[in-house]
């Protein structure tokens, strides 16, 4: 009678935990309670999933990508970002995992720059610079969200309205990023971005990838290629000079398939101040228009992942700054455990004239389509 009554009341208790965690269940995705801002907001979990058995999950703080699942050349489905298990993690979180960052992805020089005439002067946080939107970026605050139709596939779309003088940009920027998973296992991620003053805006994406799905492997036996002729050399603070640098002959060429690591710790200068890599490709043939950037292959699980982009350039950076010191996923994520390749204009263009540009005036559209496709080789 006893055990009856416990029963009774355990999937009692059980079923008001379900229902409380579970937000939504649409055809799309399925939404569930990821945890709660210290001011009471509610932060939710969105699930997306293809027929081939991928998933992706993102959280609306952020826009971070929190898992993305999919299979290895035996068909076994692993987690291939870096990321966190709680969200107090990713409100702590300096490393930008798999988040959103802008305005302005990378550095601007001394955080300041001219614009219609005018000076403007962003946060500084980065040294004496301005890194991936400044103290309170993209990554740090709460987007609205919610399941779209798109033909692409499953998708969500985010939206975040970004106050005029927030971090010291000029205008209300309203940015919408969808993300999608297709059946073609293509990761997608679109951005629509406006203003209501000349501002400037060049988001990007900052997944921490470990294609061998363990994340206590470095990823320096990855082997990448990125179709760039040159890059965006840096002084020590990791703003560009302004020159371009040909990749030839150099720890920097990865025009074919090159191992991460085997060049890493050459005393190259531009290595030396990157304390790896941490630099700007200058993609070949940009137009505009979706072109293949780069290839990364991960030769134990045989996962390839293909990055597609209409930007001008792709920053590859090798997990240089992790220390150990960031758990998540029960592991602490050591040096050079993750890699990003986030597509982008190019670092400091607001001081380069030469650079493309990344001025946004009112009644222009912010366009970005960016995809990382995942198949086995
Ligand atoms: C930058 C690194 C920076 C990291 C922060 C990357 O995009 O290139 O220099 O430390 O973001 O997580």
């Amino acid at each position: 009678m006893l055990n009856r009554a416990v029963c009774f009341m355990l999937v009692l208790i059980g079923g008001i935990f379900i229902s409380c965690t579970m937000k939504e269940d649409t055809p799309m995705g399925e939404s569930s309670l990821f945890g709660k801002l210290p001011d009471g907001r509610e932060v939710v979990q969105y699930t997306l999933r293809n027929n081939s058995g991928s998933v992706v999950k993102i959280i609306n703080y952020g826009a971070v990508v929190t898992s993305l699942v999919v299979p290895d050349r035996d068909g076994k489905f692993q987690d291939v970002v870096l990321g966190y298990n709680s969200l107090r993690d990713y409100e702590n979180c300096t490393t930008y995992f798999g988040c959103i960052a802008g305005r302005y992805g990378n550095r601007i020089g001394k955080g300041k720059f001219t614009l219609d005439g005018k000076e403007v002067q962003l946060t500084i946080n980065d040294g004496e610079n301005h890194l991936h939107g400044g103290k309170v970026g993209f990554n740090k605050v709460l987007w609205d969200a919610q399941f779209v139709k798109d033909s692409a596939g499953p998708s969500l779309a985010l939206t975040y309205v970004s106050p005029d003088g927030e971090e010291g940009y000029p205008g209300k920027v309203t940015l919408v990023v969808t993300y999608s998973l297709t059946d073609k296992n293509e990761f997608r991620i679109t951005y629509k971005g406006t203003t209501d003053k000349t501002t400037i805006l060049n988001p990007t994406h900052h997944s921490y990838f470990n294609l061998s799905g363990i994340f206590t492997n470095t990823i320096l036996n990855h082997e990448l290629m990125i179709n760039a002729d040159a890059i965006t050399p840096v002084d020590r603070g990791l703003i560009p000079t302004g020159k371009m640098l040909d990749v030839s002959n150099t720890p920097m060429d990865f025009r074919s398939f090159t191992a991460v690591g085997k060049r890493i710790n050459e005393p190259f200068e531009q290595i030396r101040f990157g304390k790896g890599y941490d630099h700007n490709w200058v993609l070949n043939g940009y137009n505009g228009k979706i072109q293949k950037a780069a290839e990364l292959y991960e030769p134990q699980s045989g996962r390839l992942m293909t990055v597609y982009t209409d930007q001008p350039g792709l920053q590859f950076y090798s997990g240089n700054f992790l220390n150990g010191n960031d758990k998540g996923k029960g592991v602490a994520y050591q040096w050079r455990t993750g890699l990003c390749l986030e597509a982008q204009c190019f670092p400091d263009s607001p001081n380069k004239p030469d650079f493309p540009s990344v001025t946004l005036k009112p009644g222009e559209v912010y366009h970005q389509t960016t995809i990382y496709q995942f198949t086995i080789r």
